[in-house]
């Protein structure tokens, strides 16, 4: 069948009406013009369907009807499918039994790992590292691609403001900048340098567009955001991903200006791809256009379909509405042949840049998999992200680190023991035989003398506190307690908001009881969203954010607890007092009546204080980091203006540690009101004990730009504030005209 493709190529002598896109070069795109015109109507609508396999505990099925829609064309792509043999078992239907023989394109939720899982994507972005992040996500890629992959469904670059919403953990957090690097630093991971690479996944960014922003953090509800904060706060992470040279886009569920995305026009053609030129394929998430009849903007799915694909979507997941609906609509008109060739077009483009067309079983080598998957360098990857996850963000009188050399540690918590909730959720292949807990990990660290007792104390969830009396006789035994507290891994992630943001059932009590016995009280918590934990910060000694830290997590978080490394993680995502404060974040404006404790009719509250109890940006070391005075020096030329910012950051402690150097611009006075503080640069700087280094920052005007009351971007003339210091709250300030 290759063979007609390729005599079909050669036939194909008319020009192109599309010369070449990203990511192919113009014979290929001749080519895909040569298939187009021998592919029926339905063979379109085909490579314009997605369907799930149906996973189950031993591994994917693909129902029977299915099958014979990869045998007829009717089905050109396929999700939750996966392991190089079952995955070659189907694209042997589709290469070998189908008329044209087009291959399929296998996609999966690859978010953060695919057998060795790394910490959960919001996790991972506290360690501000992109490398890091790359190079997990490279990793990710290679064993995907390895188990018959091709399309991760993966980077979320959705920003998040509102902790209740379950989906923070899969997103880089509140902030744009901090959003943007990630974002780029996955796809490079992910896509490497060519994606004929057969070690890698084409990405996708999701959820386009403002999903996080959904109202009251309940899931899949209504976002109604101004254009303005559309394109200043949602946007710019899809645009950086298009910047970045991703090959799909994912909708969102969500509607936004009263148009449910999957049918938005404005988002998917006029600024996805007249304003930014996409020139890949967007794909729906899940039944995204069905779901436009209980949205209320069309009457029945026929109409969800022709609104869909004349919006701009060009592959259905799962609704199986092109595939019912389209060929009908083109036959009446509804819909263009047009606007059809050119959706196949965007998604053969994508197959092509995956070599499948070159060989279509290029990603199904059984020894391929057997050597890529789950290896120990993977794992040491893992380990590694795991332990710049993780952010200390109480440490009373140096409480940490633990001394290995402890005689008599209890491990307390209903988290301790379980190797599941290392996973967190969207751990694609990850298994929780292969984690490793956080007791197994200070066991494994810990001098093999010490006597180390462990029990639950409470459950996660519930009212009972019959176990608490064992826990704390336990723990009265001990030289010092570590209690591991948090969320089960699936309280986060999809279809998982919450009302109430505090540690869930008898947690929180079972650490007071714990204090109250005057025992040192180390508290590492295992969760994917920020917590309030008011109620147990005067409790410990020590409070550790985990999150999930993914397959090595346990050996992450003892490395941390013991010493063997200082934790280097800030939060990427601001830690509110309670629920009450919500949507709490760090760039904030400052209103027309800013907080001023002694007048009350200022913007504030009565019975809390406008602070959050974590700042976006905070992190503690086992040392401490002091910073000199910044200085700027400024060079415009005609059209241009650079200002360099520089500034000495000294370790003023006792042993090594990285500090992760963050600025902040205030632009004073602008033709629209401008944020108190945006993050527009940050460095990870390693210092020595007693060491200073000079770190210099350059801002230019992408920095200084902001969407001006015309709705264009550019910088207005008048004062920046700089500040620089470790976390949002930075005070060393610095400042210059422009
Ligand atoms: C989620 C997506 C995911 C898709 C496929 C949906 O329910 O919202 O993030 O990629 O399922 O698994």
């Amino acid at each position: 069948m290759r063979k007609n493709i390729f005599l079909l190529i050669i036939a194909f002598s008319a020009s192109s009406l599309f010369a070449q896109s990203r990511w192919t070069t113009e014979e290929e795109e001749k080519a895909i013009g040569a298939l187009l015109t021998e592919m029926t109507l339905v063979e379109k609508i085909g490579q314009m369907t997605l369907f799930t396999s149906d996973w189950d505990q031993t591994g994917p099925t693909l129902r029977e009807g299915y099958q014979e829609d990869i045998k007829t064309g009717r089905a050109g792509a396929i999700f939750n499918a996966h392991t190089a043999d079952y995955n070659r078992d189907l694209q042997r239907i589709a290469v070998e039994e189908t008329r044209l023989g087009i291959p399929l394109i296998f996609g999966y939720d690859v978010v953060h790992g695919y057998r060795t899982i790394f910490p959960i994507p919001l996790g991972e972005t506290a360690s501000w590292n992109t490398p890091l992040a790359e190079e997990t996500a490279r990793i990710g890629a290679r064993e995907a691609a390895s188990a018959g992959l091709h399309w991760t469904f993966s980077p979320v670059v959705d920003i998040a403001r509102d902790p209740r919403w379950g989906r923070v953990m899969e997103g880089n957090g509140e902030d744009v900048f901090l959003g943007n690097a990630m974002t780029e630093a996955r796809i490079k991971g992910y896509q490497g340098k060519d994606l004929a690479d057969p070690f890698t996944l084409v990405a996708c960014a999701k959820h386009y567009a403002a999903y996080g922003a959904a109202q009251a953090g309940r899931d899949y509800h209504t976002v109604d955001i101004s254009e303005r904060s559309l394109r200043e706060t949602y946007l710019p992470p899809f645009k950086a991903a298009i910047d970045a040279g991703i090959g799909t886009f994912m909708t969102s569920f969500n509607e936004v200006d009263g148009q449910p995305v999957s049918g938005n026009y404005h988002l998917l053609t006029e600024i996805l791809r007249d304003e930014w030129g996409f020139e890949g394929f967007v794909v729906t998430d899940y039944t995204g256009i069905s779901e436009m009849v209980p949205h209320g903007i069309v009457a029945n799915e026929a109409d969800a379909g022709e609104l869909a694909v004349t919006a701009g979507v060009d592959m259905d997941m799962q609704a199986a509405v092109y595939y019912n609906y389209l060929e009908q609509h083109v036959a009446e008109g509804k819909v263009e042949l047009a606007r059809i060739d050119q959706a196949v077009r965007q998604i053969l483009r994508i197959k092509y840049a995956l070599g499948l067309f070159e060989d279509p079983y290029r990603y199904n080598d059984m020894e391929r998999q057997a050597a890529n998957i789950f290896t120990p360098e993977h794992r040491a990857t893992a380990r590694l992200a795991a332990r710049e996850s993780l952010v200390l963000l109480k440490n009373e009188n140096n409480a940490l680190p633990l001394t290995k050399s402890i005689s008599h540690l209890a491990v307390i918590g209903p988290l301790a023991k379980s190797q599941e909730d290392m996973l967190g959720a969207w751990h694609g292949d990850g298994r929780a035989e292969d984690c490793v807990s956080v007791l197994t990990g200070i066991q494994a660290a810990i001098d093999k003398a010490a006597t180390i007792s462990y029990l639950p104390g409470v459950a996660i969830e519930g009212d009972d506190e019959s176990d608490i009396p064992a826990a704390l006789a336990a723990a009265r035994l001990a030289d010092a307690v570590v209690v591991v507290v948090g969320e089960k891994w699936n309280m986060s992630g999809e279809a998982a908001s919450r009302t109430s943001i505090t540690l869930p059932g008898k947690q929180a009590e079972l650490i007071r009881q714990l204090h109250q016995i005057g025992k040192l009280v180390i508290v590492v918590l295992l969760n994917g969203r920020p917590l309030d934990l008011t109620n147990i910060i005067d409790h410990a000694d020590a409070i550790l954010e985990a999150w999930y830290p993914g397959t090595e997590g346990g050996h992450a978080v003892a490395d941390i607890l013991f010493g063997d490394y200082a934790p280097v993680g800030k939060l990427p995502i601001t830690f509110p007092r309670s629920v009450g404060q919500v949507p709490i974040y760090y760039n904030m404006k400052n209103t027309g009546r800013p907080y001023d404790p002694n007048n009350k009719y200022t913007s504030k509250y009565l019975d809390e204080s406008n602070d959050p109890l974590f700042p976006f940006g905070f992190g503690l070391s086992y040392t401490t980091f002091s910073y000199g005075t910044p200085t700027v020096t400024k060079e415009a030329s005609t059209g241009d203006f650079t200002a360099t910012v520089s500034i000495e950051v000294t370790n003023s402690g006792k042993r090594s540690g990285r500090e992760v150097v963050q600025l902040y611009v205030h632009d004073l006075v602008g033709s629209v009101t401008r944020p108190l503080r945006e993050l527009k640069g940050f460095q990870l700087v390693d210092l020595a004990a007693g060491e200073s280094k000079t770190v210099e920052f350059t801002l230019g005007k992408e920095e200084l730009s902001f969407l001006r009351r015309d709705m264009t971007w550019g910088m207005e003339p008048g004062t920046f504030d700089i500040y620089i210091g470790g976390d949002s709250r930075a005070s060393q300030k610095v400042s210059f005209e422009y």
